[in-house]
């Protein structure tokens, strides 16, 4: 698009879950400039079809679709695990919904890479291990979710010393300019509208409980090395504001934009360089208010939650993260209520097991006993 682009060779881009919500919005981007990009791999779980038709369209070298071999040209994991470390591919866009994104991007980090992050459930699950990773070989995290890639450029170039707080937006949910609404009896279908953001079904639930808001204090925890009691979170209806840092001096600046992840993607995709946006930018001259309210923790109680998994520290993120997994696939099944989520997931918490989430073993028996505790939680 830009002549100076043209100059530059195009960034090698690996998109790992191309067939979600935020993979369409990273292929968009990249489909939109691809003087500037080079697609080399596609992947997904089980939408073969749609991911065939993605590769073709970006000339993708490489298509690996996990549940779907027929729909790959990889022929394994370790195939793409290789590819993702190897000299083909410069940044990696993850966009894997959970816990499963971990080996993809630890894989990506160990080889040194530039990952463009979405997957939050890795930093909150193994944000220690992730975060040394990255440290220990080189590797970068550009945060491609909305209120992180705000905090990152509210940050730029600023001291650390002069952060007082970081201050993440909300958009409520649903439910939370409804407090008249009875918890108890919300339906999967009324959790599964968002008033702002089109995003994926897990995301789009865990923002009506207020769980993924949760997931982001402990996301900026481990991205920008800040302590809770510095993360604050406020409800911002209009999602105009994508978050904003207070600084020691008392000046708060602030990310605005379009409500789109098409954003996000691009800034980090595009780093250090701004390129013009595929949306129409903020129009000012038509009047707009913007809200700021407290959230309302009493009837939302996750955001406690994951105040006591970063001070308790181990494996709180992988309990809270796979107790989240496990009460929300009972509520979608109609045997644990909405306002029994997060309850569900504090009672996993109580039985953290020992030891730091420093690897899949350790992971995988946090997993279970969440998994275990929720499924017999009883109200
Ligand atoms: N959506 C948003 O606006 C938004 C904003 C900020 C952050 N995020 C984060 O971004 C991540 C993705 O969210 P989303 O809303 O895009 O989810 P989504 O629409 O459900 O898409 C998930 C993608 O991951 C793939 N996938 C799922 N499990 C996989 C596995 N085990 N191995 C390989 N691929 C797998 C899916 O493939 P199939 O299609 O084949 O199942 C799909 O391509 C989440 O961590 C979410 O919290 C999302």
């Amino acid at each position: 698009m830009s002549s100076s682009a043209e100059k530059t060779p195009r960034r090698r881009v690996a998109i790992l879950g191309a067939t979600g919500s935020i993979g369409s919005n990273a292929v968009a981007v990249v489909r939109a400039y691809s003087d500037r990009f080079e697609t080399v791999c596609v992947t997904c779980r089980n939408h073969g079809e749609l991911l065939q038709v993605i590769a073709n369209e970006l000339n993708a070298r490489y298509f690996y679709c996990s549940e779907q071999p027929g729909f790959s040209n990889l022929a394994s994991e370790s195939e793409l695990y290789s590819l993702l470390a190897g000299p083909e591919v410069d940044i990696v866009l993850c966009a894997i919904q959970g816990i499963d994104a971990l080996k993809e991007v630890l894989t990506a980090l160990r080889a040194g890479k530039t990952v463009c992050l979405a997957t939050k459930e890795v930093l909150v699950a193994a944000g220690a291990w992730v975060m040394a990773t990255a440290r220990k070989y080189g590797g970068r995290i550009l945060p491609v979710d909305s209120e992180h890639c705000a905090v990152f450029q509210c940050l730029h170039r600023e001291e650390k010393r002069a952060l007082r707080r970081i201050i993440l937006t909300c958009s409520g949910g649903p439910f939370h300019a409804h407090p008249e609404r009875d918890l108890h009896t919300v339906t999967p279908e009324e959790a599964g509208h968002h008033p702002a953001w089109n995003m994926g079904g897990k995301i789009t639930l865990d923002s009506a409980t207020l769980m993924n808001k949760a997931f982001e204090i402990m996301e900026a925890a481990w991205l920008y090395g800040v302590p809770e009691d510095q993360i604050e979170v406020v409800v911002h209806p209009q999602a105009v504001v994508h978050s904003m840092v207070e600084f020691v001096d008392g000046a708060v600046m602030a990310q605005l934009g379009p409500t789109d992840m098409k954003l996000p993607i691009q800034y980090c995709l595009t780093y250090p360089e701004r390129c013009p946006a595929l949306m129409q930018p903020l129009d000012f001259t038509r009047p707009m208010a913007l809200e700021f309210l407290p959230p309302d923790t009493r009837r939302f109680p996750a955001l406690e939650l994951a105040r006591r998994a970063l001070r308790m520290g181990g494996l709180t993120g992988a309990v809270l993260n796979a107790a989240n997994d496990s009460a929300c696939r009972r509520f979608r099944e109609g045997t644990l209520a909405f306002d029994e989520i997060a309850p569900a997931v504090a009672c996993a918490l109580d039985h953290t097991p020992p030891g730091e989430a420093d690897s899949f073993e350790a992971l995988a028996t946090a997993a279970q006993v969440a998994d275990d505790i929720v499924g017999n939680y009883m109200p």
